[in-house]
């Protein structure tokens, strides 16, 4: 006898297989952002010790991206301790940016540290074990 999986629930695996599959999608995607924002911190710090102004703005701006698309991933996961320390490391990274088009490296470098910090305090949550 052939088993028929009513239209309504097939419709609802189907949705719910779509759901995982987009979240695993949002997670490598995530990834890639951190590596990213990993070259664009190696960057920057080269930047600074070279003196270049630009290069530090055109990293930090990189960097204020990647962190609007990572606050935007921990909203939609309700991780409000992520989404906090997220708009720090954006809001410092956009200081950055200003102090050195501004021409005021020294600002940018204590921003920098900032920064860093607060890159590292997401990490010690260890929000993909969640
Ligand atoms: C919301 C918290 C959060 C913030 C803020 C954050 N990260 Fe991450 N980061 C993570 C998580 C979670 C991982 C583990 C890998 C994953 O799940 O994507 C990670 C992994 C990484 C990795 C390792 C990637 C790999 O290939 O394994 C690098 C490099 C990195 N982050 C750089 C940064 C830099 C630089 C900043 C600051 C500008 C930053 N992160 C800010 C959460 C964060």
């Amino acid at each position: 006898m052939r088993t028929h999986i009513p239209a309504a629930l097939a419709f609802g695996i189907g949705l719910s297989l779509a759901t995982v599959a987009a979240a695993a999608q949002n997670a490598a995607a995530h990834l890639v952002w951190m590596d990213d924002a990993g070259d664009a911190q190696a960057d920057l710090g080269a930047a600074i010790h070279a003196n270049k102004g630009a290069d530090v703005a055109r990293a930090a701006s990189r960097i204020e991206d990647l962190m609007a698309k990572t606050q935007a991933y921990w909203e939609a996961k309700r991780e409000p301790e992520g989404v906090r320390i997220t708009q720090d490391a954006r809001a410092l990274a956009k200081e950055i940016a200003g102090a050195a088009t501004a021409g005021k490296l020294e600002r940018a470098a204590a921003s920098f540290t900032k920064m860093n910090t607060a890159c590292n305090a997401c990490h010690g949550l260890h929000l993909e074990k969640r």
